[in-house]
């Protein structure tokens, strides 16, 4: 099986002085159709890892290898294009104005404004079919600040997959939704996994598709554990990864965790 990603070593930091570090000495695999989990809690450095997964930014120290090409050594830009990301800070950047079936279509040139001059039939047919994979067919019309912010976070997911994208990333792409809202987010992840390699950022297991297979663990820029997501999981990694006691428990392909026993902050 190919890597998707293969970070040895990576740590990142913000020059000083004083210096901050963000990462410290990371190694992940990740192979192709696999969909993984990144977890840890708030200021872990979750984003600023993903930031070098989706080639934002090149390691301070260590190798990164995204989609076969080494950090550093590559056409970021054109790297990027490969990758798609379905995360707030997009969300942010699209004109409120537009119509579902326009912020799904811009996935196909990968802009945030659309190119109409750029797409052809097919891209429209695809934007379409996307849409209706994820449940919005009846609301392509609906401008995207009209949306509620589950149809919104679902449109992003629809855009990126117009993307045809080789890897998708999704950054607490359920945060802030109600539990309708994020099982339909889920169930459209989980449909759309297959024949994709994903990672999932968030901070509650809650919020994992059925379909995910490991998970890495991250606490003050340190990888805590990583590895298949029955194994990861643990009550003991995911206590040190959050710094209290937690019980996780797993049901039918979902995950939870709470507090163990009689904690108290
Ligand atoms: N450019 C920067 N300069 C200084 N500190 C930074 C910079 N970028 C990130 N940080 C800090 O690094 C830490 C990790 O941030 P990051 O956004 O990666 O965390 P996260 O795990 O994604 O958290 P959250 O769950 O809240 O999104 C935070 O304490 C943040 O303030
Ligand atoms: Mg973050």
């Amino acid at each position: 099986m190919a890597a998707v990603l293969a970070l040895r070593g990576v740590s990142v930091w913000v020059p000083g002085p004083p210096r901050v570090d963000l990462i410290a000495d990371a190694d992940w695999t990740v192979l192709a159709g696999e969909h993984w989990a990144l977890l840890g809690p708030n200021g872990a450095g979750k984003t600023s890892l993903l930031s070098v997964v989706s080639a934002q930014r090149h390691p301070s120290a260590g190798t990164a290898d995204v989609l076969g090409q080494r950090l550093g050594r590559v056409d970021m830009r054109a790297l990027r294009e490969r990758i798609a990301v379905v995360d707030a800070p997009t969300a942010a950047r699209i004109p409120g104005q537009l119509p579902l079936s326009d912020v799904a279509l811009t996935g196909a040139s990968g802009t945030i404004l659309p190119r109409y001059e750029r797409y052809t039939d097919a891209d429209r047919a695809d934007a379409a079919a996307r849409l209706d994979e994820v449940g919005l067919k009846a609301l392509q019309h609906r401008r995207f600040q009209d949306c509620s912010q589950g149809e919104r976070a679902r449109a992003l997911l629809a855009r990126a997959l117009v993307q045809r994208p080789e890897l998708l990333l999704l950054d607490e792409a359920a945060s802030g939704l109600d539990l309708p809202a994020r099982e339909a987010l889920l169930a459209a992840v989980a449909g759309v996994a297959g024949g994709l390699t994903t990672i999932t950022v968030t901070h509650h297991v809650e919020e994992l598709p059925p379909t995910t297979t490991h998970g890495l663990l991250l606490r003050g820029g340190r990888v805590v554990g990583g590895g298949p997501l029955a194994e990861t999981l643990t009550d003991a990694a995911m206590s040190e990864t959050f710094g209290l006691p937690v019980r996780v428990r797993h049901d039918e392909g979902r995950w939870s965790a709470t507090a163990a026993g009689s904690w108290r902050p």
